[in-house]
This record gives structure tokens, sequence and C-alpha cells, in this order.
């Protein structure tokens, strides 16, 4: 077997020594830290982020393990009938009760752009049509953007600011709004040209923002 073989099929092995090392460092500073951790979490955010490797929402945001419940998925997107993220979305409001949902979209993000183009990616073309679909809706203000490289990042962030609105459709966030859970919406974008962290400034806190035929009547009290 020809030595680059052998060494890309040890590649993983890393991760595992490194994993050996990471705990040493952990227990080094706290003898108590994985005993602490496995009591439970209390996470306050909830972070829905691109599934991009250059995008790892602990180190970005200088959180810990247990500070943050996270969701990541192509282009950071809230779709409707994923039961992936209504799950972690119903366990993260209504059993963690976090106070803060963040959608971080990113700069450069190959789903937006595969979404811009007219290119065939094969399945993912079906994920990608809910950004198409961001497009159309949009398409007035960013057509009128001659710059490509200018008219993607804006695609970008429009499409993070549909996943904020996607998110307040759910009749999860409107009843914890309706019990008057302190719930707040965000939506981000992350430079992987410089490391930081945007706030696209779409605080979301109530469905009133929405069209009349997202808002859902409370429930009844039980
Ligand atoms: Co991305």
């Amino acid at each position: 077997m020809p030595d680059k073989q052998i060494k890309m099929e040890k590649s993983y092995q890393k991760l595992l020594d490194n994993n050996k090392n990471w705990v040493q460092t952990k227990l080094n500073q706290n003898p108590e830290y994985f005993k602490i951790l496995a009591q439970g979490q209390t996470p306050e955010y909830l972070w829905i982020g691109c599934s991009d490797s250059r995008v790892p929402a602990n180190e970005v945001t200088g959180t810990n393990p247990g500070e943050m419940f996270v969701h990541r998925n192509i282009a950071n997107l809230v779709v409707h009938n994923d039961l992936n993220l209504l799950s972690v979305l119903a366990y993260a409001v209504d059993v963690l009760k976090v106070k803060h949902v963040i959608v971080c979209g990113h700069y450069g993000c190959g789903g937006v752009q595969a979404a811009m183009s007219n290119k065939q990616y094969g399945l993912i073309d079906n994920w990608l049509r809910n950004i198409k679909d961001v497009y159309r809706t949009h398409s007035t203000e960013l057509d009128a953007i001659e710059d490509e490289n200018s008219r993607f990042r804006r695609f970008v962030e429009l499409n993070v600011m549909e996943q904020v609105k996607d998110l307040g459709k759910t009749t999860i966030v409107q009843n914890a709004w309706a019990r008057g859970q302190n719930l707040h919406i965000h939506g981000w974008v992350y430079d992987i040209a410089d490391g930081i962290l945007h706030d696209l400034g779409v605080t979301f806190r109530s469905a009133g923002d929405l069209h009349r035929v997202y808002q859902f009547e409370s429930l009844p009290a039980s």
C-alpha cells in the first residue's frame, strides 16, 4: 500500500488523540468538569447555522460546552416541514427554554451561491429550492445590484432575514410568545474572510410583524 494511502486512512486517528489531550486539559483546569456537565444542560441560546466547516458555532462565539444548543444544515435554513429542525426548535424552546435563537448565515456560503446560479447539483437542488424562493421574494432588490459579489452578499443577508421570519411563523415560537416566554430571535451573518459576526438588527419578538395569514390564534389555556 502506498505511504500516502496509509497516511490518509490514519488521518482520523489525530482526532482521537486530540480528544485525549482535550480531556486532560479540561481535567487539569477543573477535575469536576465532566461530572458537572453530565448533570444536565441549561443553554441560553439556540444556534441555527450553516454546516460549513469554517463556521464552528462555539468557537466563533467563545461559548463552552453546555452554553449553546446547535442545529446546522446547508445554508442555515428554517424549513417548515423539516422534522429535524422542528424537533430541535421545540426542544430548545419548550424544554430548555432558551432565551435567544440565532440564525447565523455566512458570506461566501456555497449553498446560497449555488441557489443563485442555474446549475444543477443533483439531489441538493431540492434543498436549495428554498433559497431560490428567497431570491424570488427579493428579486427586485437583488436584480438591481449589478456587482455579482455584492448581490451574493446581500442574498446571504436576505436569506438569514427570511429564516428569522420563518421561525416566527412556527406555532412553536408563537405559542412561546403567547405564554409570555422571553424568547428573542436574531439574524446574524459571519464573515469567513475576517471572522467577524454581524448582527443584522432583525430581532424578532412577536408575530405582529408577520402577514396576518401566518398569525395563529392562541391555544385555549389548559
Ligand atoms: Co454555508
